[in-house]
């Protein structure tokens, strides 16, 4: 016993419990069963019900006096033949539905015990149909009919269950209440062994249900409002109406209730109307018969007119009509309290209302549906598209019926293509779960399965990549009308520009635009735009660093689309394919972009990137979209030959932070990698060379290609952690990029190597293989070691002598920056790290402590003790 047995007596609550155990032990028997088994009971119950059909319709029709026994028949035809139709290829025993593209597999679970509530209007009907989707589901099924559908409910269930357990169905899956008190009803909608209670009933029962604390199926009240538009099939309609509407005596809920007919039509239609067996009330027969057939206090409709023959209604209230009279017609010149015939009425009686524009008929409609009916169903005649879409579009209803009768159609599967149903979700309009027409799948546990997809990777770089000394004269190859080179003051002084120049073909019209060698400001960038707007340039030459680079991706992307916004399309993202800003397509003037790199370390000749400085908000806009990256890319070490030695040693120490981050990257690839490696191996061998001998031509030329594979690694797979805490701390002291790089990277090593406090989710990597990553950098490099453990610190010994041998500083403290100064940045350093997204992409998620404890060890410059301690929690 689950509840308090409120008004029961000790006999009754034994009662119901033994029928809850019986359809407890009867659902786990059921699990046993196969599909084979489900569908061979299923086929034998729809034939027992088909051949019972007349039987149970006239027992219906006896017992509830409600309807009309040949729609009584219909229904229950409707009920097991095209229920069957529908369900027979279903699966619903384990695996129901796969998606092989998508990994997914969908699985059946049943519910277990389902309480069913059966309404008078349609009693057989349901039973059968709720009887089928409980076996084809393999549910017990507790019913607990309406009082006075009792007997012809009863025997429904008992056809139904012989059927079924004679064919393999177990024992005492269906039982049905003797006789019910409301008191049985909410004991069992409380029973704990109660998986489901599905209402199809009055509002009583639907709020019952879902006051109960149970899931529960409910269905809704209805208040069909129908648009009869003037393009309409008029006789169609008429008929259609006329079926609908004294199906069963208008029995089901989804029955037209108020036809809204065009001004237009509305004279030839009240004529169809009568011509066809219907009495058109006038205003005194209108008034009489809302008196009397909806209750003045409740404003509902009286339950004695319910699924009455029109002329017994016509008697009843005293109005004289003809004996083949099939529906009353009631004129209404308006919606609700003042209008009683425009609520639900299950009943041939049928109101009408005339309407002067569509805007007029649709509010109409919509007060209908408001007027009772949300959520359930509505139906229009037109053959307007463009106005049944409006319809669909402004009506609340779960099923709206177009060019057809509303209760039939509502059924499903008879006029058009619904699920074959006898209950209507109504959705939260209408206090429902549900908008469907209810079918196996609301009796079923659905289980998804979801394996593992592997993300589909990407690797894109600039399609042209010159490289080697004197590969600037490729630019002759680029045919431009108007070309302006982008570059900066000491670049233009020393003669690079010229240099460019003597290489571009003599037609061209050559203009140089000289900006600030610093992070580009949003005002740098628009008088570039200015600048290519004036000169109406076909193409753009960024002759520099990242700075001028970056600040000629963002002129171009500017000129190209004048409406781009920096501000939007710098928003933050997690995953570039899923990110919500769209960069711009539509291009207002077109220019292609070669970038010239003159330093070694950024690769922003190749980098789909642009970071912007925000100078009035002390803040950096980071711009990253492959349409951002040059057209073509020119790595000329030329250009670097003159790089003084610092510049060298911290664009350098870049390129490779650059490379070994995109190696341990969350965004790693075999593609990626590859680059990855061997722009690290580049830089080892070639980097000291460069510093020792700035004049040495090859060392030059390798590094110069070396951070040029870097950025293509990283463009691809990103950067982590230690750009991060590098992009803060630089910001804050003023250090050069490379060098904040530099004084974070070994200890990042160490961190990335040893077990990570907390993984990153990361579907594109297996497991967690930073540590195997450096060791395999360390193999690369060939710096010896047996285990991953030893090889990733002889990786942080190899960075650190090669710090060393730059002459880079080993600590933050070693820059002068004083404890307490760097103390008191800390929680700014801390927070703007966090925020930055390079770590989105780091192979483990840096905590907030752990970026603390990251900026200390740099400050001290703890590398190797660091790795020590990581050591002792190794993972393999
Ligand atoms: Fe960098």
């Amino acid at each position: 016993m689950t509840e308090k047995a409120a008004g029961l007596s000790a006999e009754r609550v034994a009662y119901l419990e033994e029928l809850v155990s019986q359809a407890r032990t009867a659902a786990a028997v059921f699990t046993q069963c196969q599909q084979e088994d489900v569908d061979r009971i299923v086929r034998a119950m729809v034939l027992a019900g088909q051949e019972q059909a007349q039987h149970l319709a006239r027992l219906a029709i006896e017992e509830t006096k409600l309807g009309v026994l040949e729609d009584k028949f219909i229904k229950n035809m409707v009920a097991t033949e095209f229920v069957y139709n529908y369900v027979k290829d279903k699966r619903t025993v384990g695996t129901i539905r796969e998606f092989p593209e998508s990994g997914l597999i969908e699985l059946a679970e049943p519910i277990g015990v389902i309480f069913s509530l059966i309404p008078i209007t349609n009693p057989t009907s349901t039973v059968l149909f709720k009887c089928i989707m409980a076996i084809k589901t393999r549910n017990a099924v507790i019913f607990s009919p309406h009082p006075n559908a009792w007997r012809c409910c009863q025997e429904a269930v008992r056809i139904m269950y012989e059927t079924a357990v004679k064919h393999g169905a177990p024992e005492g899956v269906f039982a049905c209440l003797e006789s019910h008190t409301l008191e049985d009803n909410a004991y069992l909608m409380r029973h704990k062994d109660i998986g489901l209670i599905d209402a199809t009933g009055g509002p009583g029962a639907v709020k019952a249900a879902y006051s109960s604390g149970k899931p529960a199926l409910g269905v809704g009240p209805g208040n069909t409002p129908v648009y009869l538009e003037k393009s309409a099939d008029l006789n169609m309609a008429v008929v259609d109406i006329i079926i609908s509407k004294t199906f069963d005596n208008g029995t089901i809920c989804a029955s037209e209730q108020t036809v809204v007919i065009d001004d237009e039509i509305y004279d030839a239609v009240v004529k169809k109307f009568s011509d066809l067996g219907a009495h058109v009330c006038n205003e005194q027969e209108t008034e009489l018969l809302g008196r009397m057939v909806i209750d003045p206090t409740t404003g509902f409709m009286q339950p004695m007119a319910v699924g009455q023959k029109a002329t017994d209604i016509a008697r009843f209230v005293g109005l004289s009509v003809k004996p083949s009279t099939k529906l009353l017609i009631a004129p209404i010149q308006g919606v609700g309290r003042g209008y009683p015939l425009s609520v639900e009425k299950l009943f041939p009686v049928l109101s009408i209302c005339r309407a002067r524009s569509v805007d007029e008929a649709l509010k109409v409609c919509i007060d209908v549906n408001h007027a009772g009916g949300l959520g359930h169903t509505a139906v229009i005649f037109s053959r307007n598209d463009e106005i049944i879409r409006k319809f669909g579009e402004v009506i609340n209803a779960g099923r709206i019926i177009v060019n057809s009768p509303g209760s039939i159609g509502a059924l499903g599967g008879v006029y058009n293509d619904m699920v074959p149903t006898f209950s209507f979700g109504c959705g939260t309009g209408g206090g429902n779960s549900t908008t469907d027409n209810v079918n196996v799948y609301h009796y079923l546990n659905i289980k998804r399965l979801a394996r593992r997809t592997q993300p589909h990777m990407w690797f894109r770089i600039p399609n042209q990549i010159y490289f080697n000394q004197n590969a600037v004269q490729n630019v002759y190859n680029f045919p431009s009308r108007s070309t302006i080179i982008v570059t900066s003051p000491p670049l233009e002084q020393i003669g690079h520009v010229d240099i460019v120049r003597r290489y571009l073909p003599p037609q061209t019209l050559v203009h140089v635009s000289v900006i600030p060698d610093t992070e580009p400001e949003l005002k740098t960038v628009l008088e570039g735009v200015e600048a290519l707007n004036f000169y109406k340039a076909d193409q753009i030459i960024a002759l520099g660093g990242g700075s001028v680079i970056d600040a000629a991706k963002m002129m171009k992307l500017k000129y190209e689309s004048p409406e781009a916004d920096f501000e939007e399309l710098g928003a933050p993202f997690l995953d570039l394919r899923k990110r919500v800003v769209e960069y711009p397509t539509e291009k207002a003037n077109r220019a292609r972009l070669i970038a010239i790199s003159t330093t070694s370390g950024t690769g922003s000749e190749v980098t789909p990137f642009a970071v912007l400085f925000d100078k009035a908000g002390g803040r950096k806009v980071t711009l990253a979209d492959y349409s951002l990256s040059p057209d073509v890319a020119i790595v000329d070490p030329q250009f670097v030959m003159s790089m003084p030695k610092g510049l060298t040693a911290d664009t350098g120490i870049d390129c490779l932070t650059h490379a070994l981050e995109a190696g341990v990257s969350s965004y790693a690839s075999p593609y990626t990698d590859s680059n990855a490696m061997q722009a690290i191996r580049l830089v080892f061998k070639y980097l000291p060379i460069a510093y020792e001998h700035p004049q040495d031509e090859e060392a030059r030329n390798m590094m110069h290609n070396a951070a040029c594979i870097a950025a293509i690694a990283f463009s691809n797979a990103s950067v982590g952690v230690n750009h991060a805490l590098a992009h803060a701390f630089g910001a804050r002291f003023g250090v050069a990029h490379g060098r904040a790089n530099a004084l974070m990277l070994p200890h990042v090593i160490a961190y990335n190597a040893a077990v990570p406090a907390k993984f990153m989710p990361s579907p594109n990597q297996p497991g967690y293989v930073a540590h195997h990553k450096y060791a395999m950098v360390a193999d690369l490099l060939g710096l010896g070691g047996h285990t991953v453990e030893e090889k990733v610190k002889n990786l942080v010994g190899a960075v650190e002598q090669l710090l060393d041998q730059l002459g880079i500083p080993r600590s933050i403290a070693a820059l002068g920056i004083s404890k307490d100064e760097f103390d008191r940045a800390m929680p700014d350093l801390v927070k703007i790290a966090f925020d930055d997204p390079s770590w989105l992409s780091n192979p483990r998620m840096p905590l907030v402590s752990e970026l603390e404890e990251l900026f200390r060890n740099a400050y001290q410059g703890r590398g190797l003790a660091k790795v020590a301690s990581a050591s002792q929690q190794r993972i393999s």
